[in-house]
């Protein structure tokens, strides 16, 4: 059995695509669309309410285009949006919470576990109470990191500026004692040579999407509906609401294609 529809990723922009790579390398035969929400980036401050509407405006576009299933890419939106989401789509949807505290649960061994997210993940305090509800006996510290989110839209995520953020930021937590740190938003993982600068090579990262994309596999099988295409058949095609350039920038140095459609959209009249 084999089923062609795409697999559709939605984030509030450029966040999402570390979650792509990850399926790019997971899962090669499938068909892959993809929106950000780039225009009204960053979800971080907004309010819950707001972030659930922009979600469904994402989701509806490509359940339009007809996905098979949808990865809510962006822990701000899956913190509010996903249960809302899952119970009314026909079709498997995913977050990138659940994934990200299985693993974390899997690393930690002094049960010292840190997440860096975004202010609304933080206050939804979705992780933290995801963690303790399996392992009551650990100890989270949850950092909202609010800065980060737009040095790697700006493109600046090797810089110095960078570097002098991610170190400011991350100073109240390098006397927490933690072994395991939950990158709770899939924006991070394109400062984790600078994260794991800062936070030393004994605190294990987890980077939440990443994990995500083995949970996609499981599902494809489960629910037998992977593709099998004709090799170098499969497509992969990236909408954002702001700038396709900025967008296909950061999109080619982060993702192995060589070619890469990006196409600017309108969203709830953006
Ligand atoms: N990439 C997102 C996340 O995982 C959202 C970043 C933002 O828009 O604030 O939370």
């Amino acid at each position: 059995m084999s089923d062609n529809r795409p697999i559709g990723f939605i984030d509030s922009g450029v966040g999402g695509l570390t979650v792509v790579k990850e399926a790019l390398k997971q899962l090669p035969n499938e068909n892959i669309l993809y929106v950000g929400d780039t225009a009204r980036c960053p979800y971080g401050p907004r309010p819950a309410e707001q972030v659930i509407q922009f979600t469904w405006e994402m989701t509806n576009y490509l359940v339009d285009q007809g996905i098979k299933m949808l990865v809510i890419a962006c822990n701000t939106a899956t913190s509010v949006a996903l249960d809302e989401i899952k119970a009314a789509l026909p079709i498997p949807v995913i977050g990138v919470i659940l994934p990200g505290t299985r693993a974390a649960l899997k690393a930690t061994k002094n049960k010292q576990v840190g997440v860096i997210a975004t202010l609304g993940t933080v206050k939804s305090g979705a992780y933290e109470s995801a963690l303790k509800e399996k392992a009551p006996e650990l100890t989270v510290s949850s950092l909202p990191c609010p800065k980060f989110v737009s040095v790697v839209e700006s493109n600046e995520y090797h810089s110095s500026v960078a570097k002098k953020i991610v170190a400011e930021t991350l100073a109240p937590l390098l006397t927490k004692k933690l072994d395991t740190l939950i990158l709770g938003c899939t924006h991070y993982p394109l400062l984790r040579p600078i994260i794991q600068n800062v936070m030393g090579e004994n605190v294990t990262l987890i980077d939440s999407g990443a994990e995500t994309v083995g949970e996609v596999s499981m599902l494809l099988d489960y629910f037998e509906i992977s593709n099998n295409p004709i090799p170098g058949r499969t497509i992969s095609k990236f909408y954002t609401t702001g700038s396709p350039k900025l967008f296909k920038e950061i999109a080619q140095d982060w993702l192995p294609l060589d070619e890469l459609e990006v196409e600017h959209i309108e969203l709830g009249g953006n």
